[in-house]
Parts: structure tokens; C-alpha cells; sequence
């Protein structure tokens, strides 16, 4: 089956760059929320990045207008009834991700694959709420989308080649790379980086240095693009809670204790960038 329209559910960071991306190699692409607010505030954020790039000369007017033609939005499920692929990017909560990917199983057609970009959770434990277990499928985007190369590709236990095979195809076209891998939690970039970040949230903690000397070490010493803490307030520190939170459950594993910074700062609603505050303050 070739995909040639894409629905996209959840308008927040993840989801609306994966719109971007793909209306950038030609699809057509549906962008759903639950409220107006949240498609309007997803579409604006795209047409911010188009026109940068337009100011930068890395794209021209004429493609940003005619991109901008490519998505449609709503916020209403039903209009998934026509896609060949839908994404989901909503709330990392298991029981929130299965009622939405059971309705959609009501809603497309047969063919239709259902993507999650989960960053940990199971994708058998989320197919198993459909009566496609076949079309259900890990497609894990990085944030920022349009700037990270890498989409994890994880199978359910009853995913189709065939399905992992369009998936692989579909994240070569919108010129990401593919890394088709084994179900596991957090798969392969959520189980290093999240614990490595806790590590540095522990450090912060202690007392051992600030958040600000923790950052510039990692970036001097061991040349990561950004800091640890930084990387936690763009990730969100809900979402870092949340992975701690799982692979301590899953793996029984105590190595996996979450840091009291991510649980007191979420508790405090300090969840990072997209709070406004986090190890970091954004108001300026
Ligand atoms: N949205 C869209 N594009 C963005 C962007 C954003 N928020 N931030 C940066 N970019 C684009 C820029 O437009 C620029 O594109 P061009 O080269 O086409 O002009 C490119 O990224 C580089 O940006 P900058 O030159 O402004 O800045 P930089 O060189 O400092 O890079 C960065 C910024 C790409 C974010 C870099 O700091 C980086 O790679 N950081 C690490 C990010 C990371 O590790 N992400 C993974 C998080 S884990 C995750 O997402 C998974 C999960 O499940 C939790």
C-alpha cells in the first residue's frame, strides 16, 4: 500500500514537527487536537520554523507557501477516515494512548497503519487495544523533528513486515533515518539518555555543582550539543519523571530511581521549557 496521506493527532511540539516534516517531502498531512488552541498554536509554531528558514535563504517563499497548502487541520477524529498512516503524538499514559488507538481503529479504513511515537511505552500493550495488532507500530521522532535524523522503528510482538517495512520507507522519504529495532522500554536512545540525564539531575541535587557548571561540563568535556539539565527542560521533566518512573517498574530495577529534582520540580509545575521554568528560567 503506498502512503500518500498522513493524519497526524496531537498538535504539541512532537506532533506539529512531524507535520512539518512530512508536508516538506510532499505528503498531505491532517493535523488533529482535541481544541482549536492547540491546532492553531501547532500550526503557527511550523509557519515560525518556514519562515526563519525563508529569512535564512535555506528555503524560498514559494515552497513555504506551497507547504503550508499541504496540511489541513481539525479537531475532530473522524477526519483520520481517508489516511493511510495515522501518528499519534498525544500524552505518554498508557490507558489515554490505548482508548485513542482503539478509536481510530473504528475510524480508518483496514489499511490504515497506527503509528505511536511513544518514547518508552509498549507497543504490544498499546496494539492490544485494536483489532490491527498487524498495523500497529513504534515511529519514535527526536525533538527538535525537523533537526534530528534519527526515527526509532519498534514492532509490537504482532506487527507485520509489511507494516515495518512502510514505516521504514515512509522515514526514508521525509529524509529521516530509520533504525528498525526489538521492543524494549525506552528502546535504544530513551534507555542511555534519560538515565544519563537523571545522573546529571542527582549530581544537581547533591550540591555537587550548579546547573549551569553541570551543563558546561558536559558540553566542554564531552562535546554534547547541549547540557543534560537543558536537554531534560526541552525533553520536558515530566516526560524524564515519566521514563524513570517506567523503567524502575519494568526492570524491577532500582538503578532506575528517579532523581527528587524531576519529582520536585514537576510537583512544583516547573516542567522545563515548556512551562517556562525548569532547571533553567525561559521568561526572558
Ligand atoms: N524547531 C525546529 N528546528 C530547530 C529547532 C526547533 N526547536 N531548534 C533548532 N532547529 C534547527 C535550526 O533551524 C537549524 O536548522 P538549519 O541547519 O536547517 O538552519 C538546526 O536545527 C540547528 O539549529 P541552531 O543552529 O539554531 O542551533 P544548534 O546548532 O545549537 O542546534 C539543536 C540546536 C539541534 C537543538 C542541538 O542543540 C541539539 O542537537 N541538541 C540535542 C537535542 C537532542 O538530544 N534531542 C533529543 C531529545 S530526546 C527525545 O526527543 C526523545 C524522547 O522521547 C524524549
Amino acid at each position: 500500500m503506498a502512503i500518500n496521506k498522513i493524519g497526524v493527532l496531537g498538535a504539541g511540539t512532537m506532533g506539529a514537527g512531524i507535520a512539518q516534516v512530512c508536508v516538506e517531502a510532499g505528503y498531505t498531512v491532517v493535523l488533529v487536537d482535541i481544541a482549536e488552541d492547540f491546532v492553531t498554536r501547532g500550526v503557527n509554531g511550523i509557519l515560525k520554523n518556514w519562515d526563519k528558514a525563508v529569512s535564512k535563504g535555506k528555503k524560498t517563499a514559494e515552497e513555504a507557501e506551497k507547504y503550508r497548502s499541504l496540511i489541513s487541520t481539525s479537531t475532530d477524529n473522524n477526519t483520520f477516515k481517508e489516511v493511510d498512516i495515522v501518528i499519534e503524538a498525544i500524552i505518554e499514559n498508557i490507558n489515554v494512548k490505548q482508548k485513542v488507538m482503539k478509536e481510530l481503529d473504528g475510524i480508518c479504513g483496514p489499511d490504515t497503519i497506527l503509528a505511536t511515537n511513544t518514547s518508552a511505552l509498549s507497543i504490544t500493550e498499546i496494539a492490544a487495544a485494536t483489532s490491527r495488532p498487524g498495523k500497529i507500530i513504534g515511529m519514535h521522532f527526536f525533538n527538535p523533528v525537523p533537526a534530528m535524523k534519527l526515527v526509532e522503528v519498534i514492532p509490537g510482538a504482532e506487527t507485520a513486515q509489511a507494516t515495518i517495512d512502510e514505516v521504514v520507507d515512509l522515514s526514508n522519504k521525509i529524509s529521516k533515518e530509520p533504525v528498525p529495532i526489538k521492543e524494549s522500554p525506552g528502546f535504544i536512545v530513551n534507555r542511555i539518555l534519560i538515565p544519563y540525564i537523571n545522573e546529571a539531575a542527582i549530581l544537581y541535587q547533591e550540591g555537587i555543582a550548579s546547573a549551569e557548571e553541570i551543563d558546561k561540563a558536559m558540553k566542554l568535556g564531552a562535546n554534547m550539543p547541549m547540557g543534560p539539565l537543558a536537554l531534560a527542560d526541552l525533553i520536558g521533566l515530566d516526560v524524564c519523571l515519566m521514563i524513570m518512573e517506567y523503567f524502575c517498574n519494568e526492570f524491577n530495577d532500582s538503578k532506575y530511581r528517579p532523581s527528587l529534582a524531576f519529582k520536585q520540580k514537576v510537583r512544583a509545575g516547573h516542567l522545563g521549557r515548556k512551562s517556562g521554568k525548569g532547571f533553567f528560567d525561559y521568561n526572558n
